[in-house]
């Protein structure tokens, strides 16, 4: 989704904007441009193509003060009068995340007072809303408060104006801003891997922050304007950590990296002989005690990881569980129990829903909130009272893959530690699990093995138009997962239904021309499943099954059957999540599409 940089210093900062976009490329965007300030005067150079072609335009640009931004569209379609930065009569620029839902009222005003809009967002009403404070004698800052005091809606905002080439304003409610700290120099970022070249120190700005920056120095304000300290921390994330490593993609970098991303989620764990609900904060044992249900919100992916979860509290923890997406259940009026534990699930830690949905969740009284997250220094970590960190490292690719197998393990960690509180778990159940969990990075790596043999299986994709995904039980939400990683990167219309479901309508789509892929573990409902691929059989129809040993499938006609290892109980799902992985990779890498920016897909939604 948009991304901001800005920087001002005593050297050229040109290069480290445009270094900072490319960047901020994976979250997804339309446009790009950057706005630079010499010589009293603002240039804005601006590209409805990659960053590459934005550099090209900008390569012969020199400041030391400037602000830059990629644009995922909401309000207007990409173009070079929609691209950021928006400026007012040449003197004061902008570049804004979120959305201003106001604007319209806000821009009738400010056109009745002269000001012309030369684009259809909602971003240039901001522009010349400061610009219309900064006319009447205000300095920047008074200027950018009194404006944001007139915004209804969610921004973080970079603000530089013509004749002030010294400072540089931002502000942040309800999008992510950080501060980063050089030598004598200064930057401002929507994400801390924007600046990893140019420094790992950083300030989170908190809802309602301003700040007002210089080459020098930084002051920053609350909500109220009164001057506020802020903890400089510095971030984890380095360099190495967010490059391609001679991958082709950073899609098939992640899904190779979980076998370390799990075994570092497990580490505490498994280098113990028991589990301690001190894993999810030390007010954990005492709200558990108090928990006699689970609500689940998430988006996407995440969202597809608590229907999994849902499965195995029911079942191992016996605690009643609910999985909503985040949008929606936000808007929903719903019967609150404070007794339940809302677990909010995110990669990113910053999806709006998610963020919302949890904000709401506590507006109707719930106490206990749980947040398995990605990003230690996120909103969902700081506003959710407990939490397990997935430690996947950052996930560049927009198709989520090692976020979600390790999101699954924090989750069965979740459920062993709630069923051992209540007593469903005994000594020896909680040593296999534990035994389970330590062999979990090695059984992945197996299933890795697989690769060559999907690359090719892939092939016969590439000229499909749609696919069925089918599972049962704990597998239904993996092949929900698989659906969309095929549609997200390939663009194959995809479908996911319980295999049980089939004959209540997608059997009608079943012909030769639709690959029905299975997910097909050696568990309980293997006889049911086989029997529900007899109905696809019978109708003519491709079947691709992904199976474990000793299932006893056999290809044949119509019939492929890729060979899983040995069953893995409980932590199936995240085998069987894997080749599915693979499979939307391969098809993708041979449609020729963009694997790690999928087209009008954001990394992280940070807008509603
Ligand atoms: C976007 C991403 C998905 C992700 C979803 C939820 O749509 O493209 O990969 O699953 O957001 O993101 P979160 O960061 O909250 O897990």
């Amino acid at each position: 989704m948009c991304g901001i940089v800005g920087a001002i210093a005593r050297r050229n900062v040109a290069p480290i904007l445009l270094q900072g976009l490319e960047r901020l490329e994976y979250r997804g965007y339309d446009s790009a441009g950057v706005a630079l300030v010499s010589d009293g005067r603002l240039s804005r150079i601006v590209s409805t193509g990659r960053v590459a072609e934005l550099r090209e335009r900008a390569a012969a640009a020199t400041s030391e003060l400037g602000i830059a931004h990629t644009r995922w569209a909401t309000h207007g379609v990409p173009s070079e009068r929609n691209a950021h930065p928006h400026m007012s009569s040449e003197h004061v620029a902008v570049v804004h995340n979120g959305i201003i839902e106001n604007y319209e009222e806000l821009r009738v005003n400010l056109t009745a007072a002269g000001y012309v809009f030369t684009s259809d967002t909602d971003t240039e009403v901001i522009a010349h809303l400061i610009h219309s404070h900064y006319a009447r004698g205000n300095g920047l800052l008074a200027a950018t408060q009194a404006a944001l005091a007139e915004l209804i809606g969610a921004y973080a905002i970079g603000v530089v104006a013509a004749d002030q080439p010294d400072l540089l304003i931002c502000a942040r409610r309800g999008s992510p801003l950080l501060l980063g700290i050089g030598e004598g120099e200064h930057f401002i970022a929507s994400d801390v891997s924007a600046l990893l070249p140019v420094t790992q120190r950083v300030v989170y700005l908190e809802e309602g922050d301003v700040a007002e920056i210089s080459a020098a120095g930084y002051r920053l304000f609350d909500t109220a304007g009164n001057p506020v300290i802020r903890p400089v921390q510095v971030s984890q994330l380095n360099d190495a950590s967010v490059s391609l490593n001679g991958y082709r993609h950073y899609m098939q970098k992640e899904i190779h990296e979980q076998p370390e991303a799990l075994a570092n989620t497990l580490e505490s764990v498994c280098n113990s002989q028991s589990l301690v609900p001190g894993i999810f904060g030390a007010e954990a044992a005492a709200a558990f005690a108090e928990v006699d249900g689970i609500l689940i919100l998430a988006c996407g992916t995440s969202h597809h990881a608590g229907m999994v979860a849902r499965y195995w509290l029911e079942e191992i923890a016996g605690i009643p569980c609910s999985v909503e997406i985040a949008s929606e259940y936000r808007y929903r009026i719903s019967v609150a129990n404070p007794r339940t534990l809302i677990v909010t699930i995110s990669q990113s830690g910053e999806t709006a829903d998610t963020l919302a949905a949890l904000n709401y969740a506590k507006s109707l009284g719930h106490q206990h909130t749980l947040a398995i997250c990605n990003v230690p220094e996120s909103a969902i970590i700081r506003q959710s009272k407990l939490r397990l960190l997935t430690r996947a490292g950052p996930e560049i690719g927009v198709a989520s893959t090692k976020a979600f197998t390790t999101q699954l393990a924090a989750l069965f960690l979740l459920t062993l530690v709630l069923a051992k509180q209540c007593g469903k778990l005994d000594a020896a159940q909680e040593q296999r699990h534990l035994h389970d969990l330590r062999h979990l990075p090695s059984a992945v790596q197996a299933v890795l093995k697989l690769e060559p043999e999907i690359a090719k299986l892939a092939e016969q994709f590439v000229n499909k138009h749609h696919a069925l995904f089918l599972g049962r039980g704990l597998h239904y939400p993996i092949a929900l997962e698989g659906a969309l990683k095929l549609k997200e990167i390939s663009y194959i219309h995809a479908e996911a239904y319980p295999a049980g479901e089939l004959k209540h309508g997608p059997l009608a789509l079943v012909d030769k021309e639709m690959p029905v892929i299975a997910v097909a573990p050696n568990d309980a409902l293997l006889e049911k499943l086989k029997s529900n691929l007899q109905e696809v059989k019978a109708r003519g129809g491709e079947l691709y099954v992904f199976a474990d040993a000793n299932t006893r499938f056999h290809s044949g006609d119509g019939f492929h059957v890729m060979q899983m290892p040995e069953h893995a109980g409980y932590l199936s799902p995240i085998l069987h999540t894997i080749p599915l992985q693979l499979l939307a990779y391969y098809v993708a890498l041979q449609k020729g599409t963009d694997v790690d920016k999928p087209r009008n897909l954001a990394k992280s939604v940070t807008v509603e």
